[in-house]
C-alpha cells in the first residue's frame, strides 16, 4: 500500500494542481481548471479512493494530509479567482471609460447675437433701475398696434409705419408689430399700477434695407404708471439710462415732437458716441443723434385700458436696439446685424 499513499507523490500532485490553477488567465478558465484539479475525475480524487484500502491509522493520517491539500488548493483557486476578477473589471472600466477632459477639434463655440447681447445689457440697465421686462406677440391686431395707441383708422401717423399685414381674419384687421408699443397696452390691461416695465422686442415695417433701415428690428419700449409723475422723471429717467448704458461721457436730450399716444412729446437724442459730442460726420457735424421717442402717457391712451387719468399719470419711451448696438460699436452698416457673417458676428 505503501507507494500508493506516497507523500511526494501527493505533494507532485498538489504542486501541479496550483500550476494549472494559476495558469488560467480568466474566471472562465479559472472553473475549468478548478474541476480538472478539484472535482470528481482530479488526481486529488484519486488519492481519496485509495484512503479505502489503508489501514485504519494510516486512514486517519493520510486523510488529513489529502484534507489539508485540497483546503489549500481551494482557497489557492478562490485567491486566483478575485485576483482575475480584480483584473477582468479594470480592463472593463478601461475599456469603457470617457475622458471628458478631452477638447475634440471642431468649430469654435458660438455666442450670443451681438444684438442679443445688447438686448440683454439694457435690460439689465432698466432692471437695476427696478423695471420689470414684458414681452407681448410679434403678430397683433390693429387695435392693439394702432387704434387703443390713440392712432384711429385715417390717422395721418398711420402712414409713417409702413405696416406689414398679415393674410387673416378682415382685411387690415392684423399685422406684423410696427413698434412694441402695443405691448404698453397688453401689460396696463394686465397689470395694475404702480408700472414700471420695459417691453423688448422684435418689430417689422416695410422698410427697403439700407445702411440705417432694415425691414425687421428690435426695441425697448419704456412705460412708467405712478402717482404725481413729471415731465422731469422722464428726462432724468433718459439721462441715467443713457449713461449707464453708453458710459459717462454721454449725454441725453429732448426735443420737441409728435407722437399720437403721447402728450407732450419728445424726441431723444444723446451725445454723437462717435466724435463724442465734437462734431463729425455721423452727427452731421451737430454733436447729437437720435436714439427714440418720448412723452407723458395720452389720457386717450389710458382710457383705452380704463386707467383713471385723474389719479395715474405715467410716461413712455421707444428706441432700438439696433440701434444702440450699432452707435456703442460704430457700426456704419446694419444689415451687417442680420447678414450672419461669420467674420464680423465672432468679433463681438
Ligand atoms: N413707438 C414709437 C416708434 O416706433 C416710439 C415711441 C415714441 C415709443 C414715443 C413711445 C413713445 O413709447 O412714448 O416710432
Amino acid at each position: 500500500m505503501g507507494p500508493v499513499m506516497d507523500t511526494a507523490q501527493l505533494e507532485d500532485t498538489e504542486r501541479e494542481a496550483a500550476a494549472r490553477l494559476q495558469a488560467a488567465t480568466d474566471p472562465d478558465q479559472l472553473r475549468a481548471a478548478e474541476y480538472e484539479t478539484l472535482g470528481k475525475r482530479s488526481a486529488l480524487a484519486a488519492f481519496n479512493q485509495q484512503l479505502g484500502q489503508l489501514s485504519p491509522e494510516e486512514r486517519r493520517s493520510t486523510g488529513q494530509l489529502l484534507n489539508a491539500a485540497r483546503a489549500r488548493l481551494q482557497a489557492f483557486a478562490d485567491a486566483r479567482r478575485q485576483e482575475l476578477e480584480a483584473e477582468a473589471r479594470a480592463a472593463r472600466l478601461e475599456a469603457e471609460r470617457l475622458d471628458l477632459t478631452e477638447v475634440p477639434p471642431g468649430p469654435e463655440r458660438g455666442h450670443l447675437n451681438l444684438v442679443t447681447q445688447t438686448r440683454d445689457e439694457l435690460e439689465e440697465v432698466f432692471i437695476g433701475m427696478g423695471y420689470a421686462v414684458a414681452e407681448g406677440p410679434e403678430v397683433e391686431t390693429d387695435w392693439y398696434n394702432f387704434e387703443a395707441l390713440n392712432i384711429p383708422k385715417a390717422h395721418p401717423a398711420r402712414s409713417g409705419f409702413d405696416t406689414l399685414y398679415v393674410d387673416w381674419g378682415e382685411p387690415g384687421s392684423t399685422l406684423l408689430r410696427a413698434h412694441t408699443s402695443p405691448v404698453q397696452i397688453r401689460v396696463m390691461q394686465t397689470q395694475k399700477p404702480p408700472i414700471y416695465s420695459i417691453m423688448p422686442g422684435k418689430v417689422y415695417r416695410k422698410d427697403t434695407p439700407d445702411a440705417r433701415h432694415t425691414p425687421s428690428f428690435n426695441q425697448i419700449e419704456g412705460l412708467v404708471v405712478d402717482k404725481a409723475i413729471t415731465f422731469g422723471d422722464l428726462a432724468g429717467t433718459i439721462e441715467v439710462f443713457t449713461g449707464a448704458y453708453f458710459g459717462p461721457a454721454i449725454h441725453s436730450r429732448l426735443r420737441p415732437a409728435y407722437f399720437p399716444f403721447t402728450e407732450p412729446s419728445a424726441e431723444f437724442e444723446i451725445t454723437c458716441t462717435i466724435c463724442e459730442g465734437e462734431g463729425c460726420r455721423t452727427c452731421s457735424g451737430t454733436g447729437w443723434i437720435e436714439l427714440g421717442g418720448c412723452g407723458m402717457v395720452h389720457p386717450n391712451v389710458f382710457a383705452a385700458v380704463g386707467i383713471d387719468p385723474e389719479e395715474w399719470g405715467g410716461f413712455a419711451f421707444g428706441f432700438g436696439i439696433d440701434r444702440c448696438a450699432q452707435m456703442r460699436h460704430g457700426l456704419s452698416d446694419m444689415r451687417v446685424l442680420l447678414d450672419n457673417d461669420i467674420r464680423f458676428i465672432s468679433q463681438f
